[in-house]
């Protein structure tokens, strides 16, 4: 079966909200699709593996002319790709060679908040550095790492402090699926931006609380870009990195995309679709298979009507080989009948953004729950000023289950773990949450002017054995 819609209610597509952008073509020369460097360790000592990351600032060559200044993990702009292997122990050095402070938040990792997390209580100062160990014990998924300081999260990602975080692990290195970064495995990092004067983004000019929204497509950085196919099938690592912007995904002649997996595991089972939407801080991962195509032939992965990458085919061995029919057994906990239906509520628009009728403190704790213990979370989108708008929420340091749409199935693509569920207004979504780590952790709309402005909350996950914990949190004032 081949699924050919984008499942959300299309009247609360951003595209009907008074302030939105469209994507424009791009008239700028193709250029080839730029592919993040992977991120090398400093040294490994068995299973210790030793990182420095440091935001910096730079430029980029992004249209003719002026190059365009820019923010990014240990590259001018996004960052090195990191790939972590599930069960080893990583140590970062973070620096921070920024004119102000930031945050290197693990958005999916499962490890323990607030600090390793990286939210906003562990700031590191200009000129500044912090280390970090955690370890990663989570299933093989595309996450990633961007700066989280409370409220300049939005203008800091917008500058570029964005970048992947793969994890790997050895059931997914058992299947037959391509995973030769830079060849048959690429990062899809979908953004937008508007340039202008000398190619120079201007995140204050356009600020709009709703979030930022530019008319031109960047994939991994590049305007215009094209991959070259080598392969007959391809891996997309596609994360929607945008301030606020969705994407609705199509391949011409409506060639499917495979999705293998979503935010933090592989799906069960391979699920087809010819069109695909996309929301805010989501990863998606799909195998196109380029198969009936010669070399010469284009193919164009689009947003609505604009094109935004051109893979152009090459001479490539044929491979037959199906995917796999089943992909991932996934053990999901029982809810613990002793914990209560936790709801969540989101609402508003514009400066009016709150969760649960409030709006974020840094130094309140709003929820409290035992680590392994699995609640269901039901969360409901109110909003529905001017038609509403889709609000993606997020947790930090763990991924969850979601269980059903207004007493419906999930949607096809949303049946492994996710750490981004997004919701139409009017609409509740439940889902099971437990945690394997302890520590403060944020739950927030992933539109990160919505996150900003206050559409956050947060919860500490405690051991019950252990005496409780005095986190230090940061105010708006340290
Ligand atoms: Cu992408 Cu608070 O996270
Ligand atoms: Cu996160
Ligand atoms: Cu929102």
């Amino acid at each position: 079966k081949t699924y050919t819609d984008y499942f959300f209610d299309e009247p609360a597509f951003n595209t009907h909200d008074a302030g939105y952008v469209p994507l424009e073509t791009s008239n700028t020369a193709p250029q080839p699709l730029r592919i993040p460097e992977l991120l090398q360790p400093d040294r490994v000592e068995g299973n210790d593996v030793y990182y420095t990351i440091t935001a910096q600032t730079g430029s980029v060559q992004m249209l003719p002319g002026a190059p365009t200044r820019t923010w990014g993990f240990n590259a001018p702009f996004l960052g090195q790709t990191a790939v972590f292997q599930n069960g080893q122990t990583i140590h970062l050095h973070l620096v921070n060679h920024l004119p102000e402070l930031t945050t290197f938040h693990w958005h999916g990792l499962d490890i323990p908040g607030p600090i390793e997390d990286g939210g906003c209580h562990a700031p590191v100062y200009p000129d500044g550095s912090r280390d970090v160990a955690f370890k990663v014990q989570q299933m093989a998924s595309t996450n990633w790492l961007h700066a989280h300081p409370c409220p300049e999260t939005a203008a800091q990602v917008y500058h570029g402090l964005a970048a992947l975080a793969i994890v790997q692990d050895a059931h997914e290195a058992s299947l037959p699926l391509p995973r030769d970064y830079g060849v048959d495995d690429i990062p899809v990092i979908l953004q937008d931006r508007r340039f202008h004067e000398d190619n120079q983004w201007d995140y204050r000019a356009d600020y709009d609380p709703d979030g930022v929204q530019g008319p031109t497509a960047l994939v991994n950085g590049t305007v215009n870009p094209y991959f070259n196919v080598t392969t007959q099938k391809v891996r997309l690592r596609i994360l929607d990195g945008a301030n606020r912007r969705e994407w609705r995904l199509h391949l011409s002649d409506d060639l499917p995309l495979v999705q293998i997996a979503g935010d933090a595991s592989l799906l069960p089972e391979p699920v087809a679709m010819t069109h695909v939407m996309i929301t805010c801080a989501e990863r998606q991962e799909f195998v196109v298979d380029f198969g009936q195509y010669q070399p010469g032939d284009e193919v164009t992965l689009y947003s609505d009507e604009t094109p935004l990458l051109t893979f152009r085919i090459q001479d490539f061995q044929p491979d037959s080989r199906p995917l796999p029919e089943h992909l991932l057994d996934l053990a999901v906990p029982d809810a613990d009948p002793e914990m209560p239906i936790k709801k969540v509520v989101l609402s508003g628009m514009d400066e009016a953004v709150m969760i649960d009728g409030t709006k974020f403190v840094m130094d309140r704790i709003d929820y409290r729950m035992p680590w392994h213990k699995c609640q269901i979370w039901d969360i409901e989108n109110t909003n529905d000023e001017m038609g509403g708008m889709i609000h993606p929420f997020h947790m930090h340091g763990t991924g969850f289950k979601v269980i059903s749409r207004n007493g419906h199935a999930p949607y096809p693509n949303e049946t492994g773990l996710k750490d981004v569920v997004s919701l139409n207004p009017g609409e509740h979504v439940q889902i099971k949450v437990w945690f394997n780590v302890t520590g403060v952790f944020m739950y927030h709309c992933h539109i990160l002017e919505h996150e900003d402005g206050g559409m956050m909350a947060q919860l500490e996950v405690f051991d019950p054995e252990k005496p409780a914990v005095q986190y230090d949190l940061m105010d708006h004032h340290k």
